[in-house]
């Protein structure tokens, strides 16, 4: 009867554990952090009362045991159940311990074949110190036209189909890059070496060859005694990095902003049958415009033309990336067709 005396306390001790239990709220992690350890951890209530386990007699083992049980899943129950009211603190600290999980794939996007084109135009003519230049895309006569040595009625005007802006004849879409030239000559002085990317637009027929909205890069030098002999240098230099091979043609040609003016083309060769396709069994390809700046363009964007030369170059961006992507329709750049663009994950 003694020691029967002894351990009733003790189931007494467990009945006060369990409802201390069942009374404890918490309102921070902290405090049921502790409260995990004050029942839980390996120094903890339950742990004692397990090991006292052995000191209670044989008839009262049974129920020691049951309300020892009790107290531990209760105590479990109502950690898991504050964790979860205080924001799942259990659950997500339990997922990155296990360092074990595998990830979770990470969707990577492409970057588009025209900025990848024109970021590589941009760091070829870079490195020989060419500058960036900006201008808008909703231009006036002045800076898409008439500056450019491209008088109202002279008939190239006619070769670039030109989108006006609300019937005003002096507002419209640029129809070439070579606009920011004039913009940049007219607040700036020689020494200039610029690149000029950007969108342009032109009231053309959309097929596969062609598109009213496309990207040009403009390369412009001015300085002084700048030669011919210049702009072919550079522009070998220009087609060894980007295509590969510094075998050029300058062929004569007319552009009024340039005098004299020339078309480039580059040796594509003649080796697979869509080489002969591209280059109409030529085994030439033409990649751009080219000239030495024609001294009204000058003075128009008040730059002394006894003192200065300089030669200006224009590339249509979709022709470069189509040649060296082997695209066949230009129309896959504006569609965003993910199957297209995803091609481009690995920029070349
Ligand atoms: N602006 C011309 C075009 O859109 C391209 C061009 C040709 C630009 C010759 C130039 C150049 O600077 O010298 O077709």
């Amino acid at each position: 009867m003694r020691l029967l005396c002894i351990f009733v306390p003790m189931i007494d001790n467990i009945k006060a554990h369990l409802k201390d239990v069942a009374a404890f709220s918490a309102n921070t992690a902290d405090e049921v952090a502790q409260f995990r350890i004050d029942y839980l951890g390996k120094k903890g209530h339950i742990t004692k009362l397990f090991a006292d386990f052995r000191n209670v007699p044989n008839e009262q083992k049974k129920e020691y045991g049951q309300l020892l049980n009790q107290l531990k899943s209760e105590a479990q129950e109502k950690v898991k159940k504050l964790q979860a009211a205080l924001g799942g603190t259990q659950s997500s600290k339990s997922a990155i311990d296990d360092v074990t999980r595998p990830g979770q794939p990470i969707p990577l996007g492409a970057r588009h074949p025209i900025s990848i084109v024109r970021d590589r135009v941009i760091d070829v003519f870079s490195r020989i110190g060419y500058g960036l230049s900006s201008g808008p895309e909703v231009e006036d006569d002045w800076h898409n036209f008439t500056a450019l040595n491209l008088p109202e009625h002279h008939p190239a005007r006619d070769m670039q189909d030109t989108f006006f802006v609300q019937t005003d004849p002096d507002v419209m879409l640029r129809t070439h890059t070579s606009s920011v030239q004039v913009r940049h000559m007219e607040s700036n002085q020689p020494p200039i070496r610029i690149l000029s990317p950007g969108r342009v637009f032109r009231n053309e027929a959309i097929s596969a060859r062609s598109h009213c909205v496309f990207h040009q890069v403009e390369g412009l030098y001015i300085n002084k005694d700048v030669s011919f002999a210049d702009l072919k240098q550079t522009l070998m230099y220009f087609t060894k990095a980007i295509f590969g091979t510094a075998e050029i043609r300058l062929r004569p040609s007319y552009f009024p902003f340039t005098e004299p003016s020339a078309e480039v083309d580059i040796y594509w060769g003649l080796e697979t049958e869509a080489d002969y396709r591209i280059t109409k069994g030529t085994g030439w390809l033409e990649i751009m415009g080219c000239g030495m700046v024609d001294p009204n363009v000058l003075t128009n964007c008040g730059i002394d033309a006894d003192t200065y030369s300089g030669f200006a170059f224009g590339m249509g961006l979709e022709r470069m990336a189509m040649l060296l992507y082997q695209i066949e329709d230009i129309r896959m750049f504006y569609e965003n067709d993910v199957r297209f663009l995803k091609q481009f994950s690995s920029s070349i």
